[in-house]
């Protein structure tokens, strides 16, 4: 089966033409990346945009008064409304905060959010899907404040158990969660959890790494207070990072990094915080990184984002019928059964092979998953497995990336002989 009759989307041989580094050959063929969980590809426009950057307007930002640093500055500043918008920000200006990395924005949060309101008597609610970099941020600051740390409960099919919610949630200040595992791909109900937890009094942060590259995202109608993304996973380059959080509680939450461009004024006795967003990025930014995030939004947008759903979900369902029919009982598929409940990430586990043999196997035919613990310990852990090799999709994949998936499985099985 073709892609084109399974998709109706948008071309995806378009798509893929567009993305240099899967016009290469690898082992004598296509390259079939399925590790968009871990970092996407980048398409040509935003290779370009970063490059024309430094060929054209490469100075520091929010600094000089000359032509190109202007530019500069002004080509940061419509990254930070773009971005902000592509996400529902009410007000993208000073609520869109540039860091790192999603790992940076969620240690923002812990620290400077945490830190100020988290003590004693106090609980922060976690679920039992998250990455590390929306736990061990959490497991730092418990160290110092001495609050308590709950965790909400996984199904058998790795859905949130919500059986207990309420109890989970009384006494608790902030909940934090992701909106989709980048180990199952489970989407958990986050706007649903947003309204319980507001009611309990309790503030959310999302984890929205392996969401906002992936469905069309409006903070507001979500109903969350922060929000935490990576450009690296949507197209973007890599060392750009977004932070959005509500206005007034960002305004209201100590710094975070110390140093140039986040002070107002400093004296032999202390400093003043700029005001947002300036306060929350001390440094130099990542300038290419932010132009380049800039392009690969307006790249998804053209695409759009329903469209883009509707594709992995498309794809995500291929690829279950494709391995369930052919492997049977002998491969575990982690997550929910139903390609609506879950995004394009499917954590692989076949009978009788460790997982960074399978993997190793699968780059002998150019498929490139990732095996591992995924940043995910204690979903490993509540798996009941040590490690899995991930196959993850993206707006490039087709059927054909699924198919080589699959014979490469195949491959694996007779060279494991079962
Ligand atoms: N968080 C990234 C992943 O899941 C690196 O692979």
């Amino acid at each position: 089966m073709s892609t084109a009759e399974v998709t109706r989307t948008f071309d995806v041989a378009k798509v893929k033409a567009d993305f240099p580094l899967l016009q290469r050959e690898l082992k004598g063929g296509p390259i079939h990346y399925l590790d968009s969980a871990a970092s996407s590809q980048k398409p040509q426009v935003v290779i370009d945009a970063m490059t024309t950057y430094y060929e054209t307007i490469n100075a520091n930002v929010h600094r000089g008064v000359y032509e190109i640093a202007e530019a500069a500055t002004n080509a940061l500043e419509a990254s930070r409304v773009r971005v902000g918008r592509f996400i529902g920000a009410p007000n993208p200006e000073t609520e869109v905060i540039f860091s790192k990395n999603a790992t940076e924005s969620l240690n923002l949060v812990a620290r400077s959010w945490g830190g100020a309101n988290l003590g004693p008597g106090d609980a922060v609610l976690l679920t039992q899907l998250e990455h590390h970099a929306n736990i061990v941020p959490w497991f730092q600051l418990q160290a110092e404040k001495g609050f308590e740390i709950r965790w909400i409960p996984l199904t058998a099919d790795a859905q949130l158990d919500l059986t207990d919610i309420d109890r989970l949630l009384d006494g608790v200040k902030l909940l934090a969660l992701t909106a989709m595992s980048n180990v199952t791909g489970t989407l958990t109900p986050v706007r649903e959890l947003t309204e319980k937890a507001h009611a309990a009094g309790a503030l959310v942060c999302l984890d929205a790494c392996q969401y906002v590259p992936h469905l069309a995202t409006d903070v507001v109608s979500l109903g969350v207070d922060f929000a935490a993304f990576s450009g690296h996973k949507m197209l973007g380059p890599t060392g750009i990072g977004v932070l959005w959080g509500r206005e007034a509680l960002l305004d209201a939450m100590p710094t975070f990094l110390g140093g140039g461009g986040m002070i107002l004024n400093v004296t032999l006795d202390g400093f003043t915080p700029a005001a947002l967003p300036a306060k929350f990025e001390a440094g130099t930014p990542p300038v290419a990184e932010i132009i380049g995030l800039h392009a690969a939004v307006d790249y998804l947008d053209a695409l759009g984002m329903d469209a883009v759903r509707e594709h992995e979900v498309t794809i995500t369902a291929y690829a279950l019928r494709t391995l369930t029919e052919r492997f049977g009982e002998a491969l575990t598929i982690h997550g929910p059964a139903e390609p609506a409940a879950r995004g394009g990430v499917l954590s692989l586990a076949m009978e009788g092979i460790h997982p960074h043999d399978l993997a190793q196997v699968l780059d002998e035919h150019a498929v490139c998953v990732r095996p591992g613990h995924h940043c995910a310990k204690p979903l490993m852990k509540v798996l009941g497995v040590g490690a899995t090799a991930r196959a993850s999709f993206y707006v490039y994949n087709d059927t054909d990336d699924v198919d080589a998936l699959a014979d490469a499985l195949g491959e694996a099985a007779d060279f494991f002989s079962f």
